[in-house]
């Protein structure tokens, strides 16, 4: 049979961050079809410049956690004061920061570079546009694989602690943290603003 890509579509549409995740392990040979799938994204002139840190260990999964708290406690407080309906989003975040350690998988997306990048370049198109498409690649095919995955951020936001736990290099930097299991609950569309709100045509 011919394979055919019109199956993406769906998994596109069904793709939301699943945040409540089992305990089970994951094969290998499934954290490395993941990978592999990440590694078919592009990146800018063709660096092939992206790098991950599958992060497994229970030591290095509790230091990730510490980080995740601290940042998770942080952003909480306010996302109750200001915004009542992010709270079923926050209530996945707190089980996540609650039951970090039990994931069993944590991939981390990075970028090498040749030269230090600076503040305004690290956090543009120029650089995480070449780590994005991975990660995009990387969750659909986790939901292709039945596996539940959600990017997250938060855990970053002590950048030079996080650095030192995974042991990165200075011309290594991390974009995101992905917390990678087998989910609690189902599958289901995504919800989204609809065209007539985003698009513009020829010009805003
Ligand atoms: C750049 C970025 C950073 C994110 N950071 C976090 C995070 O730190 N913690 C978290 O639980 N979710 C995080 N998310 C997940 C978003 O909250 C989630 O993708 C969004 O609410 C859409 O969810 P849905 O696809 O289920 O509709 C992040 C997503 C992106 C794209």
């Amino acid at each position: 049979m011919t394979p055919d890509a019109s199956d993406l579509l769906y998994a596109i549409h069904h793709t939301r961050a699943m945040r409540r995740l089992k305990s089970d392990p994951i094969p290998d040979e499934v954290i490395n079809q993941l990978l592999d799938a990440a590694n078919q994204g592009p990146t800018g002139s063709n660096k092939q410049n992206a790098r991950w840190i599958v992060v497994r260990d229970p030591t290095q999964k509790a230091k990730l956690a510490d980080l995740n708290r601290t940042a998770v406690n942080a952003y909480v407080g306010n996302q109750y004061d200001v915004a009542p309906n992010m709270r079923g989003i926050v209530g996945a975040v707190m089980w996540q920061r609650d039951h970090w350690e039990e994931i069993p998988a944590f991939l981390i997306p990075c970028l090498e570079f040749e030269q230090t990048p600076n503040d305004t370049w690290a956090a543009g198109a120029g650089s995480g546009g070449s780590i994005w498409p991975g990660v995009q690649n990387l969750l659909l095919a986790a939901r292709a694989l039945g596996l539940g995955a959600v990017i997250t951020s938060l855990g970053l936001s002590d950048r030079a602690a996080a650095k030192a736990v995974l042991g990165l290099p200075k011309l290594v930097e991390p974009y995101a943290i992905i917390p990678i299991g087998y989910p609690t609950g189902k599958f289901g569309p995504v919800t989204r603003k609809p065209l007539s709100e985003i698009v513009h045509y020829d010009r805003w």
